[in-house]
């Protein structure tokens, strides 16, 4: 299978921003996880990320992958236009947070997204990604 994991403002600055909540690795370093996680299971992987909101409705809108695992970090809470990219493809999104949103601010606990994802997964830092991925197999 092939998957497109996209990450969206801010994700830029894991492991380097309130790593009590995101933890000490860096993007990279999760990507690495990932990577590694996707060649034993000889899927392929592809990674986006950008601040820029119309950049990852882009993204989405273009993606040829069987999964697309997304963070789209405080987007999640607000961005109708992320919202529409992923309701105007067929590909399923996995919505995905490294921290559980629920034990967090109010603010947090509204996604606009979760709406037109397949499922949402949170609170499992990295790992987030890596069921998300998972649930492709099941
Ligand atoms: C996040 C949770 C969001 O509320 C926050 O704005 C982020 C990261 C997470 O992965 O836990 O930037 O999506």
């Amino acid at each position: 299978m092939k998957f497109l994991i996209v990450n969206g403002v801010n994700l830029n600055m894991t492991g380097k921003r309130e790593p009590e909540i995101y933890g000490n690795r860096t993007l990279e370093d999760i990507n690495n996880k990932i990577l590694s996680f996707c060649k034993k299971n000889n899927d392929e992987v592809e990674f986006f990320q950008s601040n820029i909101e119309g950049e990852i409705c882009t993204t989405i809108q273009s993606a040829k992958a069987d999964g697309i695992i997304l963070n789209a970090g405080a987007y999640t809470h607000y961005s109708i236009a992320i919202r529409d990219a992923i309701a105007s493809i067929k590909i399923p999104v996995i919505e995905v947070h490294i921290s559980n949103v629920f034990k967090r601010e109010e603010f947090r606990h509204t996604s606009v997204i979760s709406e037109v994802c397949k499922g949402v997964i949170c609170g499992f830092s990295e790992n987030s990604y890596i069921l998300g991925i998972m649930s492709f197999k099941l």
